[in-house]
């Protein structure tokens, strides 16, 4: 049953009541009204109390003394104001105000089921409303995949955890995710009940773009010179590759190429190209083949970044997401059965290191053309950030859906409100008081913003937070053993 905790009274519109309370409702509670023939949701926005007799124009603290005594507390009033979410079935705002005298009750775990929860195979849990724990909370993942996803909150507060709960349950629908794993969290845990595929992030120079090689190997596009003798020994490789030369020889055969002749640019070409053999020795392998080739349908395919630096980090990351995106365009655009054949939710985490605000990283471009064309090819985007303000507005105002777990720097939080029109000031205003695993839901991909506590992920996963003492304790433990054994071994 549904409690009536108030009444409209006053002047009201469309979106917003205010309502005198017989029975104080909670910030940000939900309620329901019912008036145009339906029963509407709403939302308890702000709360005032007052009293009439202990009025702010009284000066004289007695006289408060004296009121206290005769009223003890009984003309004490609540008033509070509700924002209007839409009608229960189908979140339209009624084109009439709530009436005055419209009772408000308070919404019952029922009526929160039918807007929060489960609502066709595209429904995804990722929690239970933060003040409902009976009350589950489901995402659309079509929505999510193609209008994309942002996980910010600050160190520790959870986002790692919302991937792989997110990640567990897309594999599990039968669905395929590319995660890029900056930490060597994910690759060894049991997301999917086991169906990850580890990636090892090794590309195929073969595979580069003339572009991509030439920005790696540092020949700019202001040395005209250098450009066109790349080009032509790249060319050349290419073409010595096609006809039946080994891949694995692609190094080889360029530096062949550009001796050949043996001009003064040529030599710094040379070296520029051994320079890059060396810096990026960790992620080029000729003969290795295409990376793409190597991702499954039906998985989490984790690519681990734990062990390359950022820079190499950028030339994974942003190849990666060039292939992806050519083999979506490819399966749909040409058909045929070629191309890559899944919709793919990608997912990057550390975002601000590969797409800042501060510089152009290869990664930052490659970001932004998902987050722009993604939608078209099936190509979903999840970036997740502990520094939101670093995060380029450019790739972060192009994504719709938002999991905010706690965020307490005020830089970032209105940079994150630049970048997305749904958070309002008062989810704003809750997001420093956040717990972990707590977090403000919006976009597409939620039927009104929600304050979730995101499902605690159950199974392995190795970044949680580690036992510092009980490590200690445990070595402490080893060392005393060690040295009793010592004593005994002496005494003997
Ligand atoms: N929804 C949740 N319910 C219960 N515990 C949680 C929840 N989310 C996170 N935790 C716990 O909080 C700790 C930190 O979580 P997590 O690793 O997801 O944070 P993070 O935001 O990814 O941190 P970092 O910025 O360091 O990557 C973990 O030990 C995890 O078990
Ligand atoms: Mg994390």
């Amino acid at each position: 049953m549904n409690r009536v905790i108030g009444y409209i009274i006053g002047e009201a519109t469309p979106t917003k009541g205010v309502f005198i309370s017989v029975d104080p409702p909670r910030l940000g509670e939900y309620v329901v009204l019912e008036y145009d023939g339906r029963t509407v949701l709403g939302m308890i926005q702000a709360l005032i109390s007052g009293s009439v007799s202990l009025s702010e124009d009284i000066h004289d603290p007695q006289v408060v003394e004296r009121i206290r005594r005769l009223e003890r507390g009984r003309d004490v009033y609540v008033k509070g104001v509700v924002e209007v979410l839409g009608d229960v079935e189908e979140l339209r705002i009624p084109r009439a105000p709530p009436p005055p005298g419209v009772e408000v009750k308070k919404a019952d775990s029922e009526t929160l089921r039918r807007v929060f929860g489960e609502r066709g195979e595209s429904s995804l849990r990722i929690g239970t409303l933060m003040s409902h724990d009976d009350v589950p909370v489901c995402i659309d993942v079509n929505r999510m995949v193609s209008r994309h996803l942002a996980i910010l909150a600050v160190t520790g507060a959870g986002k790692s955890n919302t991937v792989a709960v997110i990640t567990d349950r897309i594999v599990r629908m039968g669905g395929t995710v590319m995660l890029f794993d900056m930490h060597s969290e994910y690759v060894n845990s049991d997301i999917g009940g086991g169906k990850i595929n580890p990636v090892t992030p090794i590309l195929d120079p073969c595979t580069l773009s003339v572009g991509e090689l030439m920005h790696l190997v540092n020949i700019r596009p202001e040395y005209h010179i250098q450009e066109k003798v790349f080009r032509e020994a790249y060319r050349n490789t290419m073409d010595k590759i096609k006809r039946g030369e080994d891949p694995a020889r692609f190094l080889e055969i360029l530096k062949e190429e550009l001796s050949n002749g043996g001009k003064k640019d040529r030599v710094a070409i040379l070296n520029k190209v051994e320079g890059f053999e060396e810096k990026y020795s960790r992620v080029i392998k000729p003969g290795v083949g295409d990376i793409i080739g190597k991702f499954k349908l039906g998985y989490a395919n984790v690519v681990d970044l734990g062990q390359v630096d950022e820079e190499c980090a950028d030339v994974v990351v942003s190849h990666v997401l060039r292939r992806l995106l050519e083999e979506r365009k490819k399966f749909i655009v040409e058909g045929g059965g070629r191309g890559f054949r899944h919709p793919v939710l990608t997912v990057v985490e550390e975002a601000h290191i590969l797409a800042p605000t501060s510089e152009d990283t290869l990664s930052s471009y490659w970001i932004s053309r998902v987050a722009r064309e993604g939608r078209k090819f099936g190509v979903g985007l999840c970036l997740v950030s502990q520094r939101p303000k670093a995060l380029s507005v450019n790739a972060l105002s192009q994504v719709n859906n938002m999991i905010i777990l706690k965020l307490v720097e005020p830089s970032d939080q209105r940079h994150v409100q630049a970048a997305s029109e749904a958070l309002s000031d008062e989810l704003l205003s809750q997001l420093p008081s956040l717990n972990t695993g707590e977090a403000v839901v919006l976009g597409m991909m939620v039927r009104v913003p929600s304050l979730v506590k995101i499902d605690r992920y159950r199974g392995k996963l190795v970044g949680s937070d580690i036992d510092v003492v009980s490590e200690w304790r445990r070595d402490k433990k080893i060392e005393e053993e060690r040295k009793e054994i010592e004593e005994l071994l002496d005494m003997g």
